[in-house]
């Protein structure tokens, strides 16, 4: 099947210009002017951005929490993604059982998302304990497409410091990127106790156990080891506060190198003050909401290029059910928000509307930075000649009110309500299908495929 996208505005990193694309088969094969193919379907684009499918490399489908499973498993979430203009995730998979090894996971989610997920995806291996087979395993998790591993600083599976600078070393070796969650445990425990103990237990108590200091100081810790391993790729994930930034700043400042900075666009556009309100729930999260401050900040760093990736950790729990577990003690309420089915539309509004970010910036932080990051650029994350036929029109003169009413997603309820926004997207191509037109689902349950990723290369 071959498509011409017509006349649209086409947007990179780098580049804004009106042109013809021509997708035959799977991939882009030409952009001109003018452009004519026999037997094509013609998409007319004028005066839309014509932008590169989303890519968002922080999901959680299907992700088993304690005894909460998220409730949008590969399909429910992978629809959701892609009516929202996304067309590739990268899942942080869960924790499995106590001691198993990085393949036993990755099998059992090869399973969760075969045949289900109607876009392409891949795997970030999570690091639940180290020793020697752990670290050996690595290789094989690379051979087998997966070029990244997760590390936690929190939680009950987390690593401590030299666990955590052993993988490092060791991924350096094998080019590949360790993502962190930062947070100082040992600082999170202090305050949670200090407040349940107190009597403490509303959402708002959530926010006030996870201060900026105890992300900043595990940002800090984790860039240090990181350079110890003689500048080993590390990537943060949803960084959420100025003091954060500021760590990751002077590491640069010194001249560490291969420092990657995601952030998501719950911590771009809402603010703490939502644990005061009676539904405080649906936003307990970890690293919790901040000041409009350091949202302030985190738009600054973003236009800036200090952050490169805007994703979303998406990881939704139904606020009248799993949510409800931490109705009488925030603590017991399961950590996570949607987002995956926002996150093209808030930020296209809140950030290039807005005019907080540049449309490239903008495209580079959610589509092109996140492929090239973890090894899958360039046929995700550019409109280009041979790469997938992966794109997204939005049409900047729309406007409308996002409602929950309108999602995909499995989840009862969207962070994002009532939030007035500026650009539609219109249609939603995958490998040169359509996948969504007019926010109605148009893909096949099982169309997407597992992306084998590549080393990030850090020579
Ligand atoms: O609260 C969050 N972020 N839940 C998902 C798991 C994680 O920490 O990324
Ligand atoms: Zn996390
Ligand atoms: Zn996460």
């Amino acid at each position: 099947m071959k498509t011409i996208i017509r006349q649209g505005t086409i947007v990179s990193p780098s580049e804004i210009y009106e042109a013809d694309i021509l997708i035959d088969g799977e991939k882009i094969a030409c952009i001109g002017r003018n452009l004519e193919s026999e037997g094509a379907k013609v998409i007319e684009a004028r005066g839309k951005y014509v932008i590169p499918g989303g890519v968002d490399v922080h999901t959680h489908m299907d992700l088993l929490a304690g005894n909460s499973r998220a409730v949008d498993d590969f399909y429910d979430g992978t629809v959701a993604a892609a009516c929202g203009g996304t067309t590739a995730i990268v899942d942080h998979m869960g924790f499995g059982p106590d001691g198993c090894n990085l393949h036993y996971q990755l099998n059992e989610y090869h399973h969760l998302a075969d045949g289900k997920a109607v876009i392409d995806y891949g795997f970030h291996g999570t690091a639940q304990h180290v020793n020697q087979d752990i670290l050996d395993e690595l290789e094989g998790m690379m051979e087998d497409g997966v070029s990244s591993v997760k590390v936690y600083l929190t939680y009950d599976r987390r690593l401590n410091d030299g666990e955590a600078l052993q993988v490092l070393k060791r991924m350096k070796k094998l080019g590949g990127v360790t993502a962190f969650h930062c947070e100082n445990h040992e600082v999170v425990e202090y305050y949670r106790n200090m407040y349940r103990e107190q009597g403490c237990t509303s959402p708002y108590y959530h926010a006030k156990s996870r201060p900026n200091l105890a992300e900043a100081e595990a940002v800090a810790r984790i860039l240090s080891l990181a350079r110890l391993a003689g500048d080993a790729p590390v990537y943060i994930v949803h960084l959420s506060c100025e003091e954060s930034l500021e760590a990751v700043l002077d590491a640069r400042k010194k001249g560490q190198k291969n420092i990657f900075v995601e952030t998501c666009t719950q911590y771009l556009t809402l603010t703490e003050e939502r644990y005061m309100d009676k539904d405080g729930l649906k936003y307990v999260m970890s690293p919790p909401l901040r000041t409009r401050e350091d949202c302030e900040r985190l738009w600054e760093g973003l236009a800036a290029g200090d952050i490169q990736v805007v994703a979303t950790d998406h990881c939704p729990f139904n606020y009248g059910i799993e949510k409800q577990l931490g109705r009488d003690d925030f603590t017991k309420c399961p950590n996570g928000a949607p987002g995956v089915e926002e996150r093209m539309s808030v930020i296209f509004s809140e950030g290039v509307m807005k005019k907080r970010i540049s449309l490239n910036r903008y495209v580079e932080a959610l589509c092109t930075n996140p492929a090239r990051i973890y090894g899958f650029y360039p046929e995700k994350g550019i409109l280009q000649p041979g790469s997938d036929g992966d794109l997204v029109i939005i049409d900047p003169k729309k406007e409308y009110v996002l409602t929950h009413d309108r999602m995909h997603s499995a989840v009862d309820y969207t962070a994002y309500e009532g939030m007035k926004l500026k650009g539609q997207i219109e249609l939603v191509m995958q490998r040169g299908s359509v996948v969504a037109e007019g926010n109605v689902f148009k893909g096949k349950r099982g169309a997407g495929r597992f992306i084998h990723r590549r080393p990030h290369d850090n020579a």
